[in-house]
């Protein structure tokens, strides 16, 4: 992974993904929450081409979020969308044996909601791939500040190796909206009511002036800010294995 390192290292995040495309073809693809970072990379990547992204459609999202993704759609046809819908049976049973808003009552079942309408999904997705694209930037977490812009990563499930890519990691929260407004790129408009990150509607709320970017994010959890997209089964960050 070291070489790959040294290829990008010095690059902006627009030549990142070029080269990303370049190097991976039909084999990589972006995971998009439609929030701030990824409709970013949607706009640098569409000026490139044709390009795959997925989403993880958990069933619980803002309604605004499945807004911005009609919006997205229209405005980039280059986008090749696949959207990932959790295995029903494990909803049903989840639910059904726990109740629907189960994540409230302990971290446990929290994880568990995690694992069955992101986890699994998200390894479905990677299956086939060479690479991934995330908009994860180190300033997010002191766990995000220890990621590389290329990493080795595993398939959760299946424990396959992936390349994990991170074009924005160095970019800062202004970057970020300075080349939405320049660039006129479509954007979640929670963004604009306190949400600096969005996830599902339940499990995210607006955070006050001041606060942790992250402290919407599962807010009645002292320091569960990971959802397991981004950590590993023991709980720990993936971390680059340098090679
Ligand atoms: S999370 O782990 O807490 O949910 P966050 O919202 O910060 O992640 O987003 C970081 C990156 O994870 C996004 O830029 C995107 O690449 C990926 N991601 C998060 N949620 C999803 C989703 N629902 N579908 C696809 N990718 C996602
Ligand atoms: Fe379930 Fe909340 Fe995790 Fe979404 S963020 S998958 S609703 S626990």
């Amino acid at each position: 992974m070291e070489n790959l390192l040294v290829e990008i290292k010095d690059r902006s995040a627009a030549e990142i993904l070029a080269w990303a495309l370049d190097k991976f073809g039909a084999k990589v693809a972006l995971a998009s929450s439609f929030g701030a970072e990824d409709m970013v990379m949607i706009d640098m990547m569409a000026k490139l081409g044709q390009f795959k992204v997925f989403t993880l459609d958990t069933g619980r999202l803002h309604e605004e979020t499945y807004q911005l993704i009609c919006q997205a759609r229209e405005r980039y046809p280059q986008m090749d969308l696949r959207v990932m819908f959790p295995d029903r049976t494990a909803v049903e049973e989840m639910v059904n044996s726990k109740g629907i808003n189960l994540f409230y009552e302990s971290v446990e079942n929290r994880k568990a909601c995690c694992y069955v309408r992101k986890i699994e999904p998200l390894s479905r997705a990677l299956a086939g791939l060479d690479a991934w694209i995330t908009g994860l930037r180190a300033d997010q977490t002191p766990n995000r500040s220890a990621m590389n812009l290329i990493e080795t990563d595993r398939v959760p499930l299946t424990q396959q190796t992936i390349v994990k890519i991170n074009p924005l990691l160095h970019w800062t929260n202004d970057q970020v909206w300075n080349y939405i407004k320049e660039n006129n790129v479509p954007y979640n408009v929670l963004h604009d009511r306190g949400f600096p990150s969005i996830g599902c509607a339940p499990c995210t709320r607006a955070i006050e002036p001041g606060e942790d970017l992250r402290a919407g994010r599962w807010w009645w959890e002292l320091d569960n800010k990971e959802c397991g997209l981004h950590v590993g089964a023991e709980g720990k960050l993936v971390r680059a294995t340098v090679t």
